[in-house]
């Protein structure tokens, strides 16, 4: 039987509770021979902070080095808002991403039929939309330096943040794009600044390039960023594939999360860079959604963008595919069931909590098995 190691890092916030669920679906897996799975557990984020006084340990970047896959929860909270700025909660997230190279992120944002009535759009706007975005997630304003706030001459201080990309780091990720498109609709979106901005100049070029080179077959068309924000809420579904930068793709995969119902139904994956004898790449998933403090610890946390991030966890690193659409046909069939969380109960609708919806796809999930 196929065994797999896992480095499971529920981080702060809800990131705990929703992980607590993916642990129940893991045991059944194991338990019923699926796969096995032998997790370690280790701290990152506020916890890692109030822990070590550090957002994550040294040791706990090596397991996810030696890990098959990462499943990343949620990290911060208002009680770490005065920590040192290198340490705080965040930081350990954004050193995962960079020190195992994940440049790729995969959002993608399909809204169940079932779930057409809880986003905040209108039911034929959004219902059976299926996009991917694709962000880079280990360049850009995020990384670029000099990064700092400077105090003047005259006093006055000034804050610096650089926004960067190479030829290389724009044509990996457009690479990722239109893979994934000639497996989906066939369509890429690429998205930048290049009315304002060097950066995305260059970006339009390097993926203009690219395309006429390698991907010729697949239908590219360019679009600024704040022109998509604008489409993607207005007739979301012209979408199959959004490529982006680093800060757009943050902004932009927030605001695709609601066309879904909530952000928490979204799941996203990060990868890294093929290795050059196995192929296999380092790899992280973790929902869209963030630690969500205010409603912490109350089991009013959404599980599924967690669950439907170990699917993807299933289906893009570890090879079980049949698994992945297990437990996603799972997930399909509880909200086709008419059991809802809180974020996406409509009016009138009694909310189950968080283990009650963990529990529910874990026994959908048993009876799809059977
Ligand atoms: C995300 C989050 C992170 C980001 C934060 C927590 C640093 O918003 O994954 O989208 O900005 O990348
Ligand atoms: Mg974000």
């Amino acid at each position: 039987m196929a065994s797999f190691n896992l480095l499971l890092l529920p981080g702060d916030g809800i990131g705990v509770e929703v992980m607590g669920e993916v642990k129940k679906i893991l045991d059944f897996m194991t338990k019923t021979g699926m796969a096995r799975f032998e997790t370690e557990t280790d701290l990152v984020g506020g916890a890692a902070y109030d822990a070590h006084k550090k957002a994550i340990s040294d040791d706990a970047v090596k397991l996810a080095h030696q890990s098959d896959a990462v499943l990343f929860g949620a990290v911060g909270g208002p009680q770490w808002d005065s920590v040192p700025y290198d340490q705080r909660p965040e930081a350990g997230l954004l050193r995962l991403r960079k020190d195992l190279e994940m440049f790729a992120n995969l959002r993608p944002a399909i809204c169940y039929p079932a779930l057409a009535a809880a986003s905040s759009l209108k039911h034929e706007i959004v219902e059976g939309l299926d996009i991917m975005i694709v962000r880079e997630l280990t360049g850009g304003v995020y990384f670029g330096e000099p990064k700092e706030i400077v105090t003047l001459e005259n006093g006055e201080k000034r804050g610096v943040d650089t926004q960067v990309y190479t030829t290389h780091e724009i044509e990996r990720i457009g690479r990722v794009a239109f893979e994934l498109a000639r497996k989906r609709g066939n369509k890429v979106t690429s998205s930048e600044k290049r009315n304002v901005m060097k950066s995305g100049l260059l970006w339009n070029q390097v993926i203009t390039d690219l395309h006429k080179r390698e991907y010729a077959d697949v239908v590219l068309e360019h679009m600024l960023a704040d022109a998509l924000g604008m489409q993607l809420v207005r007739w979301p579904k012209q979408f199959d594939v959004i490529v982006t930068d680093n800060l757009f793709g943050d902004m932009l995969s927030d605001v695709a999360s609601m066309l879904t119902g909530s952000l928490g139904m979204l799941p996203s994956a990060s990868m890294g860079i093929a290795d050059a004898k196995t192929g296999k790449r380092k790899s992280m998933y973790e929902p869209v959604h963030g630690s969500a403090p205010d409603i912490a610890g109350k089991g009013l946390a959404n599980p599924i963008a967690m669950i439907g991030s170990f699917a993807m966890a299933l289906r893009y690193s570890l090879g079980l595919s049949d698994a992945a659409d297990l437990v996603e046909k799972a997930i399909a069939d509880v909200l086709n069931s008419g059991l809802r969380t809180k974020d996406i109960a409509g009016p009138g609708v009694n909310a189950i909590s968080t283990s009650e919806m963990g529990d529910a796809v874990l026994q959908a999930i048993q009876k799809l098995a059977r």
